[in-house]
């Protein structure tokens, strides 16, 4: 078997058998390629002047196994467009079995995703072009661990002037998601001697499972209508507290202003760390949005928020604000885990919000996410009385307790999976199973903008048949 690459136009890998002539060699290269799919419809080929130089062939080689390969049906020959592999039944590819397809669902009520069809791909692809454009040659290199200075620079004014945020760009560190956030805080307070980190009960399980693979003990904190119990948190050994304090998830409140200062003096008290996942702060319907919890102790209180609700969870981009004592450490954790994050999306989210795009794409998508979320209380008071939403008053979710003499939180999934309706259970949020009150969570954000009414038409009817009046 003898494998050649051409060198100029397109690069073509083509083993060809060695004991055939050169011409059928060829011939049979370039039919296996085709049928196996690594060769597609409408794949160029290179000219045949290239890949006769680059296999050491006499260029009427190539030419008479294109020829060949023409008359078969395998390969098409434009004057002008070059040889392509044509778009014919010629092509045998395994594809995944029927099974293995992913149903889509109807309606998407999954909760975590905004909007994607509302991408501001417009806005993005200017600022991307601006930003290659305008980056330094040293920004293509590896970098400050703590993400570019011009993504840090926007982001300590965007987060003060929009989340009362008290933020430098030297303390903020650019990661890939709360997800890595979560990861990078728990190695850093388990190396500084934590051994035990308290989460809010209920919350994300993939967050209890990151703190649980860091080997961090979690330790439950309850949840009521005015936030996270701290009360429960006296005399406990922890290295942090992680909470929700704008929209509590999954249930939706807010914690109260006197929960917020308790929250403060136990931390100072305790010597510990407050983390503050700010996943939906940007989305505040009923009054002034409620200011990040780190603006009363940028010492004790380490912020992250995302990119995942304002823009697109696809970009995996977060970003912290550290206390000073927290900065080395964790940005030697962060230099470790994987350097820094990639900097053309950095340096594109730098110009957005420099621009005033960004801002001007947060208020657009309020105000849709406002209209859905006032079409979905309105839908379910007129035909599910049984079901009211509650923790709406922020976020891209609705949270509907299960009334205890209905159906049960799995029979509610299974209907509304048997018509195509997708949505999020409370069960799996609780950090002990069994003995909660039944619950789900309407991920309000997720259907695209042009299916939402019929969306929302199918997730009423199904809360409908559940729940006769
Ligand atoms: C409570 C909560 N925190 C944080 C996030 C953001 O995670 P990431 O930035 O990894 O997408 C989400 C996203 O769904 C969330 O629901």
């Amino acid at each position: 078997m003898h494998r050649s690459w051409s060198i100029s136009g397109i690069d073509l890998l083509l083993p060809f058998g060695s004991d055939l002539g050169r011409r059928q060699g060829l011939e049979q290269g370039l039919r296996q390629a085709i049928r196996d799919g690594r060769l597609p419809p409408g794949a160029r080929l290179p000219s045949t002047r290239v890949l006769a130089h680059d296999l050491g062939v006499a260029r009427g080689t190539v030419s008479d196994a294109y020829a060949q390969l023409v008359a078969e049906g395998y390969l098409v020959a434009r004057q002008g467009s070059g040889t392509t592999v044509a778009a014919g039944p010629v092509l045998v590819v395994e594809t995944a079995p029927a099974s293995a397809a992913r149903t889509v669902p109807r309606a998407d009520f999954r909760t975590g995703t905004p909007d994607l069809s509302s991408f501001p791909r417009t806005a993005w692809m200017a600022a991307a072009r601006r930003a290659v454009h305008e980056a330094p040659d040293d920004a293509f290199g590896y970098g400050d661990p703590r993400g570019r200075i011009e993504l840090r620079r926007a982001l300590a004014a965007y987060l003060g002037r929009a989340r009362g945020v008290r933020a430098t760009p030297e303390r903020i560190v650019v990661c890939n998601g709360y997800t890595q956030v979560l990861a990078i805080l728990c190695s850093v307070l388990r190396s500084q001697g934590a051994g035990a980190v308290a989460m809010e009960d209920p919350c994300i399980p993939v967050h209890r499972e990151i703190v649980a693979a860091s080997g961090l003990e979690i330790v439950g904190v309850p949840v009521d209508s005015e936030g996270a119990r701290i009360d429960t948190l006296a005399g406990q050994r922890l290295g942090a507290v992680v909470v929700t304090p704008a929209h509590q998830f999954p249930l939706g409140v807010t914690m109260a202003p006197s929960r917020r200062s308790a929250l403060i003096r136990w931390a100072r008290s305790a010597g510990a760390f407050v983390i503050e996942d700010d996943y939906d702060g940007e989305f505040r319907y009923d009054r002034q949005p409620v200011g990040a919890l780190q603006g009363l102790d940028p010492d004790r209180v380490i912020y992250a928020g995302t990119a995942s609700k304002t823009l697109a969870p696809g970009l995996r981009l977060a970003w912290l604000v550290i206390p000073a004592s927290l900065m080395e450490p964790v940005v030697q954790a962060r230099l470790v885990t994987d350097r820094h994050s990639g900097v053309i999306d950095q340096l594109t989210i730098a110009c957005l919000i420099e621009s005033g795009e960004f801002d001007r794409h947060v208020r657009r998508m309020r105000m849709q996410y406002r209209r859905r979320r006032d079409l979905l209380v309105a839908a379910l008071a007129e035909r599910v009385p049984a079901l009211r939403p509650s923790g709406i008053a922020a976020g891209l979710h609705a949270l509907l307790m299960l009334p205890s003499e209905g159906p049960s939180e799995g029979q509610v999934l299974a209907e509304a999976s048997a018509r195509g309706v997708a949505l999020y259970e409370l069960g799996p949020s609780w950090h002990a199973p069994g003995g909660h009150p039944g619950g789900v969570v309407i991920g309000y954000a997720t259907p695209p903008q042009h299916g939402f009414t019929s969306a929302l038409e199918l997730l009423v009817d199904t809360f409908a048949a559940l729940y006769p009046v």
